[in-house]
C-alpha cells in the first residue's frame, strides 16, 4: 500500500520506536513528529529530512495536565497539511512502583495519563480529521499489556497497557461504520532509551533479564544502533 501523500502524526517521535517510525514513513508520507526534548526531535527531523520531506516537529507534552498542548498538535498538523490520514498514539514511559513499596499508586496516576488519557484525548480530538480521510490509528501497546514481564515493578506500565489495547477494541468498533479503523501493535522488549527515561538505575540488568524472557532470547537492538545516537 502506497503512503505517498498521506499525513501521519507521530507521538513520542523523538527517541525510539517512534522515531524510526517517523523516519520510515517520511520515505512516503508528510509527517508531523511529538516529543518533549527539542533537541532530540530536530535531530529525528533532520534524519527524517534526509530520507525524505522534511517534518513538522511540534515540541509538546502530551499528557492530561497540558490539555492546550494536546489541542495544538492537532490544531497545527492540520493546519500545516490540511488533512490527517494516520494518528500513531506511541508515547509512554513507565514508573516504577509496587504494592509493597507503596508506590504504585503515585506511578499509576502519572502512567496513565501519558499512556492511555493522552492517547484517548488525541484520538478524540482526531476523529473528525480520520472520519474524512477514512484513516486510522495505531496504538504502541506492549507485550506487557498481554503478561507480565520478570521485573514486578513496572505493574502500573502494564495496567497502562492492557488498558490500551482495550481502548482499541472499543474504539474500532466505535469508528469501523465510519471507515475509520484501530489497531494496536504490541512490540516485545526492544533496546530504545524507555529504561533510562523511566528511572530504571540498571537498564542493562534489565535488559538482559527482559531478554531471558523471550523465546529467542535476544532483543531488537537496531533502532538503537541508528536512531538518535549521542551527541542529540
Ligand atoms: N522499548 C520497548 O521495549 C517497548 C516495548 C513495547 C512497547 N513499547 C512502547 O513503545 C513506545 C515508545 O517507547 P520507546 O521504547 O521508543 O521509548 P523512548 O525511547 O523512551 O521514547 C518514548 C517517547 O515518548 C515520548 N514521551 C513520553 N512521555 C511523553 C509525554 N508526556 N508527552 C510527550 N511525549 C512523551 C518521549 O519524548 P521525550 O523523550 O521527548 O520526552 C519519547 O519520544 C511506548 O509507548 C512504549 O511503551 C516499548
Amino acid at each position: 500500500m502506497s503512503l505517498s501523500g498521506r499525513v501521519v502524526l507521530v507521538t513520542g517521535a523523538s527517541s525510539g520506536i517512534g522515531a524510526a517510525a517517523a523516519i520510515l514513513y517520511t520515505k512516503e508520507a508528510r509527517a508531523a513528529i511529538v516529543g518533549r526534548n527539542k533537541t532530540k526531535l530536530s535531530n529525528v527531523a533532520r534524519q527524517c529530512a534526509e530520507k525524505g520531506e522534511t517534518p513538522l516537529a511540534i515540541k509538546a507534552d502530551t499528557r492530561i495536565s497540558n490539555e492546550q498542548e494536546t489541542s495544538t498538535i492537532l490544531q497545527e498538523t492540520v493546519d500545516k497539511f490540511g488533512k490527517l490520514d494516520v494518528l500513531i498514539n506511541n508515547a509512554g514511559f513507565s514508573k516504577l512502583g509496587t504494592l509493597l513499596d507503596g508506590n504504585i499508586l503515585e506511578a499509576y496516576d502519572v502512567v496513565m495519563k501519558t499512556n492511555v488519557r493522552a492517547a484517548i484525548r488525541l484520538t478524540t480530538l482526531a476523529t473528525p480529521h480520520l472520519i474524512k480521510t477514512k484513516g486510522n490509528v495505531i496504538n504502541t501497546s506492549s507485550t506487557g499489556s498481554l503478561h507480565v514481564p520478570q521485573v514486578p515493578t513496572h505493574a502500573a506500565y502494564c495496567i497502562s497497557k492492557a488498558a490500551l489495547d482495550h481502548f482499541t477494541r472499543c474504539a474500532a468498533l466505535e469508528l469501523a461504520p465510519a471507515g475509520v479503523r484501530v489497531n494496536s501493535v504490541n512490540p516485545g522488549p526492544v533496546r530504545t532509551d524507555i529504561l533510562e527515561n523511566s528511572g530504571v538505575q540498571n537498564p542493562d540488568a534489565v535488559w538482559e533479564t527482559f531478554k531471558s524472557g523471550t523465546a529467542l532470547k535476544s532483543i531488537s537492538i537496531e533502532l538503537a544502533n541508528y536512531v538518535n545516537k549521542p551527541p542529540y
